[in-house]
């Protein structure tokens, strides 16, 4: 396993791979690995020739008082884990590469980059579009892995690739959760003991939801109360956003009737988690 650190390196290795006709496959990620990111990789590692991982935790995708500074960095284990997959490479650029002085340039998808998460974290959908963007010209894999843990990034990243002709395929990958349900995320480390076990009951209010909606509820907006019921029930009261939305133009439903993601932000303490669930 190479790490690559050079954009110029990075470039060169690829073009190479697929002039010798291997297949590409790419996980983009910002490090603190864990089995999440490893679901992808491992898929990943089945579907190509080649696997590249890389790490790079984006300033741009982060607000002023987001946790930029204090967002786990581990490259010794994250590498051993990579390694460990069979990851083939990681790319592992610096800042002053991607975003060198005089940098002007931004990748923006309309709509879906205001709603949910882009609402609270303004120019957050900005900065990861640019950085996925700029990451899929370096890379030039054939497909690239998301999580469905972050369903709006997703959405976001497909309709992009989409509108900009980037001949990328997306694969989205389920969510993975702790036994208790709690999806996994680099963050979770933020969490103390008893914000761990209240954060459990994000994904028991989401599944509670789904059932209320295969028992024939369709109101959204009574849907929602019962999930911020439960979610206060716990004691925690600073919900960023709890939404039922339509699954391709994440626009807010009010009848559940079709397909629909219902997604949420909550803070426990000072750490900030999302979680969603879709309705099929
Ligand atoms: P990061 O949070 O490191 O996540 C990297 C990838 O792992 C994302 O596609 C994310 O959805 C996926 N992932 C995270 N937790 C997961 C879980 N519990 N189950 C399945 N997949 C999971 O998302 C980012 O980094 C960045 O925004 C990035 C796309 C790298 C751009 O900077």
């Amino acid at each position: 396993m190479r790490i690559i650190r050079s954009i110029k390196e990075m470039f060169k290795v690829s073009k190479e791979k697929r002039v010798r006709g291997k297949t590409i496959g790419f996980v983009p990620t910002m490090g603190a690995l864990h089995e999440g990111h490893l679901s992808l990789i491992r898929r990943a590692r089945q579907q190509n020739d080649i696997v590249v991982v890389s790490i790079f935790i984006n300033p741009n995708q982060f607000g002023p008082k987001e946790d930029f500074k204090k967002y786990p960095r581990n490259l010794k284990q994250d590498s051993l884990l990579c390694k460990r997959e069979g990851v083939d490479i990681i790319f592992y650029p610096d800042a002053s590469l991607m975003y060198p002085v005089n940098y002007r340039t931004y990748v923006f998808v309309e709509k879906l980059s205001d709603c949910l998460c882009g609402k609270v974290r303004p120019g957050h959908f900005k900065g990861v579009a640019t950085v996925v963007t700029k990451l899929f010209n370096i890379v030039s894999p054939d497909i690239a892995y998301f999580g469905q843990k972050d369903a709006q990034q997703a959405i976001i990243i497909k309709r992009m690739t989409r509108d900009l002709n980037i001949p990328v395929k997306i694969k989205v990958m389920p969510c993975l959760r702790e036994k208790d349900g709690l999806a996994l995320s680099s963050r979770n480390v933020y969490l103390n003991q008893k914000e761990r076990k209240d954060a459990t009951v994000l994904y028991e209010a989401l599944k509670k939801a789904k059932e209320l909606i295969r028992n024939g509820n369709s109101d959204a907006k009574k849907i929602i109360s019962q999930i911020k019921r439960l979610i206060n029930s716990e004691g925690i009261t600073k919900i960023d956003y709890i939404s039922i939305v339509d699954l391709d133009s994440l626009e807010p439903i009010q009848k559940i009737n079709n397909n629909c993601l219902i997604a949420l932000a909550v803070w426990i303490g000072s750490t900030r988690l999302i979680d969603n669930i879709t309705i099929k």
